[in-house]
């Protein structure tokens, strides 16, 4: 039998990821959904982004939900930031991480943060020595990792040489992002075998997959087979790709969270209390959501393998 990690540490990313690809919603609502999570086990959650409002509508007002939210103890909340300029709103709004945002392709980045690639490498080295300056920790995330909607296929080699620029920098934690859904277990491996070659370890890795073409749990298995521990999700599903209208949003949480459980692998988290926020999440978007387990509940009985 193979050997999963007894652990995994889930990010729940469905604040900021998920409803930034939904119709803007309340600022209340949005710290509603974020303290119901909080209350479920999760010990991580990113819960806003501070990024152009022109650019990103439904991220308006994230001062207001850092500021409203009840700050659970042990309960880290992140932020997204393009830049040193977020990064700076990310600390005056007390963020306990921030996640600077960088796309392996050019174009991408490009149409994402509009500027190249380099350029936003010196922006991260800024954004690394402001969050220093306020003992908090700065996370790289590299999108586009396992392809890019524009340029297609995106070399693993080129996604580990970015890597390594970005540690270089200073950055605390690495997550590689499946941006659109282009993964699968072929190419989760084939990334984990460059980064290994280029030094980085499976255990500084996280993973940030969308469902966009039914592949998210899969890649999630090839890479707990491979001894990756962190993993990002959204509960219920929330999320879209806002290149391809009508499609999935990001690994949905609770049915992570269900097929960890079941394999022996913990996670903190009540699974019955997170499907009730993934209920409340269907109730503020105002649609059904692509989640499993909401449809289909918990399984009733477990045998030990
Ligand atoms: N938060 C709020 N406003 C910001 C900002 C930030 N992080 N960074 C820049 N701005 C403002 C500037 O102050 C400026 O305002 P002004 O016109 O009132 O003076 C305006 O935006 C333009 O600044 P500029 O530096 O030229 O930015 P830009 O127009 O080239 O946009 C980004 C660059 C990065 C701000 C924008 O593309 C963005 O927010 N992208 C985020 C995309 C995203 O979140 N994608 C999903 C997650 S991967
Ligand atoms: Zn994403």
């Amino acid at each position: 039998m193979t050997d999963w990690p007894p652990r995994v540490e889930i990010r729940e990313v469905g604040p900021r990821d998920g409803l930034q690809n939904e119709a803007p919603v309340a600022v209340a609502e949005r710290i509603r959904l974020i303290d119901a999570l909080s209350a479920t086990g999760l010990r991580r959650i990113e819960a806003a982004a501070f990024v152009s409002p022109t650019a990103i509508p439904p991220m308006a007002g994230s001062e207001e939900v850092m500021a409203g939210i009840e700050r659970r103890p042990g309960v880290v909340y992140s932020a997204l930031v393009p830049n040193a300029k977020g990064a700076e709103r990310a600390i005056a709004a007390r963020a306990d991480e921030v996640e600077l945002v960088v796309s392996a392709s050019e174009t991408h980045n490009q149409k994402n943060v509009r500027r190249s690639v380099a350029e936003s490498l010196v922006g991260g080295f800024e954004v690394v020595e402001l969050a220093h300056a306020a003992h908090i920790e700065a996370e790289a995330i590299v999108s586009t990792a396992f392809g890019c909607p524009y340029e297609g296929d995106v070399a693993p080699e080129r996604v580990a040489q970015l890597a390594g620029h970005l540690i270089d920098s200073g950055a605390d934690r690495l997550s590689f992002g499946d941006t659109t859904g282009m993964a699968t277990p072929r190419r989760v491996n084939d990334l984990l075998d460059a980064l290994e070659r280029a030094g980085i370890g499976a255990e500084r890795v996280g993973l940030h997959f969308h469902n966009t073409r039914g592949t998210a749990l899969a890649n999630v298995l090839a890479a707990l087979e491979r001894g990756v521990v962190r993993f990002d999700a959204s509960v219920g599903g929330l999320g879209g790709c806002p290149y391809a209208p009508g499609a999935s949003g990001n690994a949905v949480t609770e049915d992570l969270v269900h097929m960890c459980h079941d394999m022996g692998i913990e996670t903190g988290i009540d699974l019955d209390a997170l499907i009730g926020c993934a209920q409340l999440a269907s109730e503020i978007v105002g649609r059904e959501l692509p989640s499993a387990l909401l449809h289909a509940g918990p399984r009733t009985r477990t045998y030990a393998s």
